[in-house]
């Protein structure tokens, strides 16, 4: 029995109006491990309402952490760690939680962390996240899947360089200087705005942090952190998400809740596919055209054309007018989602790390099944063009990364719904 998402597809009528995208999902969740590293209060709001965000709590009460969370705030305390052992239970539906790793080391001294699988984008290789923990003093072993983390002779200030800008590296290893008393300075680190919501929001707790948002962080260690309020940065993935929905359906959206600067890339694409943009103080206002056109793009880390954008984008030029191709270069196997684009009758051939796909101007409903969370969303997208009703299934996908998207999306006219508990073998035709 599985919930899923039905959406009738409307082509030829604009989805028009008002939307405000919520907290970055991406941000709260290295916020929130980050509140490991203080024995004071934290309260931090505009937090998403998410699956992955749950987990996440629960994970930091197997830790000691206490907390309330309501609209929004959470408010959470960690005066004693209690256990150094993230329950596997809990972390092995979340990849984000070997970002544990470095606030249990730095606090505690010790940590067991089950090593993350491989997921429908890629193997997600933890190597980096050690060789910067390593270079700070930690020592690691790993025995039945669980990495164990050590600090034998304590953690000392390090001069790091990331061979890739990995985010999670980055986050881990940002965290973890933060409560090493000294200098460090990490190298070659990513840029995201994640990167730099997580540095604003260490310092608010008392840490010294410089240079985030920049290839180099420098970082003057602190013995402890104090309390903090802080603010979670717009959903920069979500703002995309809404913007090609308006996109597809020569619709008018008016976006707000996110910093311009940082879904630049997207705004780029965007006008280049045909969309007019309109940038207010704050809001954004978008014109999809009659016709989107076909574009090149290749994803790369920030500033540049998100991954996680990638899948929205695909099912954006499955209608566009012309052929598009798009690298991607972040993960090795993100195209997974194309299988399930094809059924709506989308022509797009893969070749390595290429997607090349010939838009067309009808597509077909189908019954599909989500694999990924931004997988998910690149099949509402279609289902809201393609002629008829799609099911969209596995939609838990959807819930890990997407707060109240269907109403958001019906707020602007889609006609989608959610029907609980189905039974699928039962469905046969529409919903
Ligand atoms: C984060 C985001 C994810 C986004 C990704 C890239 C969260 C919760 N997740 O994931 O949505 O798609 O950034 O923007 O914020 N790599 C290694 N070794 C490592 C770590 C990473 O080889 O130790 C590789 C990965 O396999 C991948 C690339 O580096 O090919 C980028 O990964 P990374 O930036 O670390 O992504 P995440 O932090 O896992």
């Amino acid at each position: 029995m599985v919930d899923i998402v039905c959406i009738e597809g409307q082509k030829h009528i604009p989805l028009s109006g008002e939307v405000t995208v919520g907290g970055a999902k991406n941000a709260s969740l290295p916020l929130l491990f980050s509140t490991l590293l203080t024995a004071q209060k934290c309260i931090l709001s505009n937090i998403p309402d998410l699956e992955d965000i749950l987990v996440t709590l629960k994970i930091l009460k197997a830790f000691g952490a206490e907390y309330s969370y309501k609209d929004g705030v959470i408010d959470i305390t960690t005066k004693k760690i209690i256990s150094t052992t993230a329950p596997y239970g809990l972390v092995k539906s979340l990849r984000a939680s070997f970002w544990l790793m470095g606030p249990l080391l730095a606090r505690a001294g010790s940590a067991a962390v089950s090593l993350p699988g491989g997921d429908a984008i890629g193997t997600r290789p933890v190597d980096l996240h050690l060789k910067a923990l390593s270079e700070f003093g930690a020592e690691f072993r790993m025995e039945h899947g669980v990495v164990y983390g050590t600090t034998p002779g304590g953690l000392r200030p390090a001069d790091i360089t990331l061979p890739f800008p990995s985010v999670g590296a980055t986050h881990n290893a940002l965290m973890t200087a933060t409560l090493i008393p000294g200098k460090s300075v990490l190298r070659g680190v990513a840029k995201e705005p994640e990167v730099v919501d997580l540095a604003k929001f260490l310092n608010s707790l008392g840490a010294d942090i410089q240079g985030a948002g920049t290839d180099e962080i420098y970082i003057n260690g602190k013995k402890e952190l104090g309390s903090a309020t802080h603010s979670v940065i717009g959903d920069r993935i979500e703002a995309a998400t809404y913007l090609l929905a308006g996109a597809m359906t020569a619709g008018e959206i008016v976006l707000k809740g996110i910093d311009q600067d940082s879904i630049r890339s997207t705004l780029h694409l965007l006008k280049e596919m045909g969309c007019e943009i309109t940038n207010h103080e704050n809001y954004i206002v978008l014109q999809g055209p009659e016709k989107l056109k076909a574009i090149n793009f290749s994803t790369a880390p920030f500033p540049g054309v998100a991954t996680d954008v990638q899948p929205l984008f695909l099912a954006a030029l499955t209608i566009a007018e012309g052929v598009s191709e798009i690298k991607e270069t972040v993960f090795e196997s993100r195209f997974g989602h194309v299988a399930e684009y094809r059924r709506f009758g989308a022509d797009i051939s893969v070749d390595g790390r290429t997607a090349i796909v010939k838009g067309k101007s009808e597509l077909s409903s189908a019954p599909v099944e989500a694999h990924d969370i931004r997988a998910a969303a690149g099949l509402v997208l279609l289902g809201l063009v393609a002629d008829g009703t799609t099911q969209v299934r596995e939609i838990h996908h959807l819930d890990r990364g997407y707060e109240k998207m269907e109403s958001k999306l019906r707020n602007l006219g889609a006609k989608i719904s959610r029907i609980p508990s189905v039974d699928f073998r039962e469905i046969v035709f529409g919903c």
